[in-house]
């Protein structure tokens, strides 16, 4: 994954550098550099400090030149420990060439053989280093830069989003991308490059985005595309648009606090405009009646919280557009033969539209099929929102804290509406039941604030389980997708062991796994299957489990849940069964966020993780 920012301009530009990497930070942060366009060659200074990385940097670069030039990169380690010598930017030999990567070069040993010294001069355990000297050593042959760039490209296996700058050619940033994404911006004669539009929003007035196979120049006062082949391409600019408010905190502690309790809002947003009259009306998403109407299977594949969101969609799917509904994790179904033809609806669920496995499944559908592709995400001109047939936004706004939350909620919400979609054009549901359920979507907000106010009796609960170390999740027919996703949100933040499980399945082995001081928190929330999960409950309790119960606020004093539970959460009923998982999930993002501060983990930037997952 990893952050890329660059900047060249006519006042020093290490400021924009530190700002955008800061920004970048979602995207991987066991170590950030900096490199910039000094009069003898690259000034370079790099940390390994992990969660703490941009911040070490900015520490460290006090002796640093004026320079004009410079790129800079957060990194999300792959190949080699995440170490200062791992760290980029890279260099060449001679120190004048320096390199920033987001991706992976597959064939990075075979490059390396080929370099003048056979690989020596390669001092990292990257695979991105051989890359600064494989363009240094075209250089060494007479191209420029961007030539350069070019021709080392040509050799490259893998995927990648570069940024390249040498003390011969100060006033020049050469970027390239092929699966890793990269914008170029321009602003007050200053040029931009970056992984990502929170690292220059604010400063670009406007932005490109490169698309695969292309290379960049940037300077100071243009932007220059052109394809590997050195033909220039026609550049279409594209406004900032969101609000550079949004992706600060707002008098919360952390960004995770923030985003959880922007989750009515999300829910809001993403129904805004798309109810008129009791019908959806989804113009935007490219998709005709006739497409709809001529779908006879839907193929869900997403990865983490996305795919938990996938979860809840295909059994919307299912039961209201009764359409035989698949649902796959994205890097699997890649590797899958799955029968699809084009007839086929392929749904990919990523917030951030850059997940690398959730592309990869997009392009293994379109490769062995004419399957129509469907995106769900948050990010308007992501990789996935272009690659894809139709696209259907959640409009949750940017999402800070690695751990999903209100994008997650986003999404459920834009599955049941795309289920209702489908039912509606599909004609299997009577107009007045798809207003019905729509008018009850309309209604979630409020609900979703109602569970958002239950914080501070979670967070006893939560201090009340503090010393336990094993937690189960619970839950069957959706409450199951919210065992799941409850139980990733602690195990990402709290870094507690913590497994989800459908209910049923716990005796067919898990339950081995119960033990006085276990805690099972059960999804118990009205459905068909309640009875079933309280019986589920009474098996864990009576070996010895501690169990915390969440139910509907009209179950929260009933004697048998009581009896059954050692601590009761409830939330407001949702209006539909397969609607609850809107609700359910915020309690169990609470107590997942209670326990990892109780813990004194930093719940914005969790180790090991990265916001935007761009490596397979
Ligand atoms: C969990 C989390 C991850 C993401 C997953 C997919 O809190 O954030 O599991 O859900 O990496 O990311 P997107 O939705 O960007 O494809």
């Amino acid at each position: 994954m990893c952050g890329i920012i660059g900047a060249t301009g006519s006042e020093p530009v290490l400021p924009v550098l530190l700002e955008g990497l800061a920004r970048l930070e979602y995207r991987g942060y066991d170590s950030a550099g900096v490199a910039l366009l000094a009069d003898d060659g690259v000034w370079r200074r790099r940390r390994a400090g992990g969660n703490k990385s941009v911040a070490e940097l900015t520490e460290a670069v006090g002796d640093a030149p004026p320079a004009t030039t410079g790129i800079g990169h957060s990194r999300w380690a792959t190949h080699g420990a995440p170490t200062e010598p791992n760290a980029h930017p890279h260099t060449d030999a001679t120190g004048r060439l320096a390199l920033a990567h987001n991706g992976i070069i597959e064939n990075y040993r075979e490059l390396a053989r080929t370099l003048p010294q056979g690989g020596d001069e390669v001092t990292s355990d990257t695979d991105t280093e051989v890359l600064a000297h494989l363009v240094a050593a075209r250089m060494h042959h007479g191209l420029g830069l961007a030539d350069a760039v070019r021709a080392a490209l040509a050799e490259v296996q893998g995927k990648f989003a570069l940024a390249v700058v040498h003390a011969d050619e100060p006033g020049l940033i050469v970027g390239a991308r092929r699966g890793s994404p990269l914008i170029a911006g321009q602003a007050d004669g200053t040029g931009l490059l970056a992984s990502d539009i929170p690292a220059i929003h604010g400063r670009a007035d406007q932005f490109f985005v490169i698309d695969n196979d292309r290379v960049v120049e940037v300077r100071p006062g243009s932007v220059r595309i052109t394809d590997l082949s050195g033909r220039e391409v026609e550049l279409v600019g594209r406004e900032v648009g969101w609000d550079l408010e949004a992706a600060e905190k707002g008098g919360y502690p952390d960004f995770m606090l923030k985003e959880i309790h922007e989750q009515p809002a999300a829910v809001r947003d993403t129904l805004l405009g798309r109810i008129v009259a009791g019908r959806l009306v989804l113009d935007q998403m490219r998709l005709s009646d006739d497409d709809v109407r001529q779908v006879d299977k839907v193929f869900v594949v997403a990865t983490g919280s996305s795919y938990h969101a996938g979860m809840v969609g295909r059994l919307s799917i299912e039961h209201f557009a009764q359409l035989p509904t698949e649902l796959e994790i994205a890097s699997e179904f890649r590797y899958r033969d799955p029968v699809l033809d084009s007839s086929s609806l392929v749904v990919a669920i990523s917030q951030s539209g850059e997940t690398l496995d959730t592309m990869e499944a997009v392009a293994h559908t379109k490769a062995m099929s004419k399957a129509r592709v469907l995106a769900v995400t948050i990010v308007v001109d992501s990789s996935l929102g272009r690659d894809a047939d139709a696209t259907l936004y959640t409009r949750a706004g940017p999402e800070v804290a690695v751990a999903s939350t209100k994008c997650h909620v986003a999404q459920l919400v834009a599955m049941h509406v795309l289920a209702l979609y489908l039912a509606q054009v599909r004609g299997k549901y009577y107009p007045e039941e798809v207003a019905h359920q729509l008018a009850c979507l309309q209604r979630l907000p409020d609900r979703v604030q109602a569970a958002i106010d239950t914080a501070p009796a979670v967070t006893e609960v939560a201090r009340r389980v503090e010393g336990a170390r094993d937690f189960f999740f619970i839950g069957r027919g959706v409450g199951n997708a919210m065992a799941l996703e409850g139980a990733l949100k602690l195990k990402e933040i709290s870094y507690l062991r913590a497994e989800g499980y459908p209910a049923g399945e716990l005796k067919h082995g898990p339950i081995a796994l119960i033990e006085p001081g276990v805690v099972v928190v059960a999804i118990a929330t009205r459905s068909r299957l309640r009875d079933k999960l309280l019986a589920n409950m009474q098996e864990v309790k009576a070996r010895g489990a501690v169990v915390v119960a969440l139910v509907d606020d009209e179950d929260a004093d009933d004697a048998h849940v009581r009896a059954l539970s050692d601590h009761v959460l409830s939330v407001p009923d949702a209006g539909h069964e397969l609607f609850q998982p809107v609700v359910d999930v915020v309690p169990l993002q609470l107590f997942a966020y209670a326990l990892a501060i109780a813990r004194g983990n930093d719940v914005d930037r969790p180790r090991n993780l990265a916001k935007t997952v761009t490596v397979e």
